[in-house]
């Protein structure tokens, strides 16, 4: 199996992965041959990829994400139902209950694996809703906290706090939330109070443990201090906070805003190292990108001498150097950009997402 950008999908082709609807109803079965009209309309639904089964891709070994599109589908969903329920308080409170118990399901799942994948180009697969970024910070941030170790109650708060950690963007004006462009030094003031608002409406009648709503308060907070609304640094900032801060910055370089389209998973990464010590903290920088392959298996790849590879296997010590299947020319072939002397001068240029 393998995983295609949308627009390189060709009739005919036949589909990797049953394709789910938002109520959990099949839309299309695995193995489709794949129409025309039905590659338009994923395309025009949100879809910007598909996981593609076909000859080249035989026998490889795809790595799904570790939390699946239909899950993500229901949270986003619910996630949605509830905020837009803001006005009344007692079914809010409800609805973070209900929320909440989904991510404890979630983190009793994670936590009986025994291996976490967390492949950022399937985020990006579908996410059409705006939810989407708040069900992926939670993803994103509980898979740092499986690899800081955490216990499950610490899970819980994190992966809790992520999923709300915008709440307070429902007091904002969509004026300033859309506007394209710069917000003025004044807009930006009045975009600064979403964490405290965030915060206040948290700790307001739920049943959300002080963790969580300082979680919420703090995560545009930055580890040199530079941050919001409290200028707090390093370890004053909550643990939970500071991963959060990477999921939330990192999720939204990549997603498509009215004004702009989302940046590349990998430029995102890079944005992430570069800002590490100063924006980030440094410990869970190295968590983050050291458990993410920025090349996953199944993606596509355009190498610096023209050439396009399928990657078919990752090293733990060189990420950037995957061993990959030639598909561009006339015959297939392997290559292992680590050991092949061949190409010890080719570069990866760009991921084709
Ligand atoms: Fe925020």
């Amino acid at each position: 199996m393998r995983y295609l950008a949308i627009n390189l999908v060709q009739e005919g082709m036949r589909l990797g992965k049953t394709i789910f609807n938002e109520q959990g109803v099949v839309l299309i079965n695995t193995n489709t041959e794949l129409t025309r009209a039905a590659i338009d309309r994923l395309e025009l639904l949100g879809y910007k990829g598909l996981l593609i089964e076909d000859e080249l891709s035989e026998g490889i070994e795809y790595q799904e994400n570790f939390v699946s599109n239909e899950v993500r589908f229901s949270l986003a969903k619910k996630l949605n139902n509830a905020l837009t329920l803001k006005s009344d308080k007692k079914t809010l409170s409800n609805e973070i209950d209900n929320l909440q118990s989904m991510i404890s399901e979630l983190v009793d799942d994670i936590l009986s694996k025994r291996e976490l994948n967390l492949n950022l180009l399937e985020l990006k697969m579908f996410d059409n809703y705006t939810y989407f970024h708040s069900v992926n910070v939670a993803i994103i941030a509980l898979a740092i906290a499986y690899h800081l170790k955490l216990n499950k109650a610490d899970m819980l708060t994190v992966g809790t706090a992520a999923l709300f950690h915008d709440i307070g963007k429902l007091f904002i004006g969509t004026e300033i939330l859309n506007k394209p462009g710069k917000l003025t030094d004044e807009e930006f003031e009045i975009m600064k109070t979403h964490s405290k608002k965030g915060y206040d409406v948290l700790s307001g009648g739920n049943n959300l443990s002080s963790k969580i709503t300082v979680s919420v308060l703090s995560h545009h907070e930055h580890y040199d201090g530079s941050g919001y609304p409290n200028g707090l640094s390093g370890e004053n900032i909550i643990l939970f906070g500071r991963i959060i801060c990477i999921a939330d910055v990192y999720d939204a370089l990549t997603s498509d805003r009215s004004y702009r389209k989302g940046c590349p998973v990998l430029e995102a990464i890079e944005y992430v190292m570069a800002n590490s010590g100063t924006l980030f903290d440094p410990e869970l920088v190295k968590i983050f990108t050291s458990r993410v392959y920025p090349y996953p298996v199944g993606a596509s790849v355009l190498l610096s001498n023209g050439e396009t590879g399928l990657v078919i296997g990752n090293s733990d010590e060189v990420c950037l150097r995957p061993t990959l299947k030639i598909i561009s020319g006339e015959e297939t072939r392997i290559v292992d950009l680590i050991n092949d002397s061949e190409y010890r001068s080719v570069v990866i240029t760009k991921l084709i997402q």
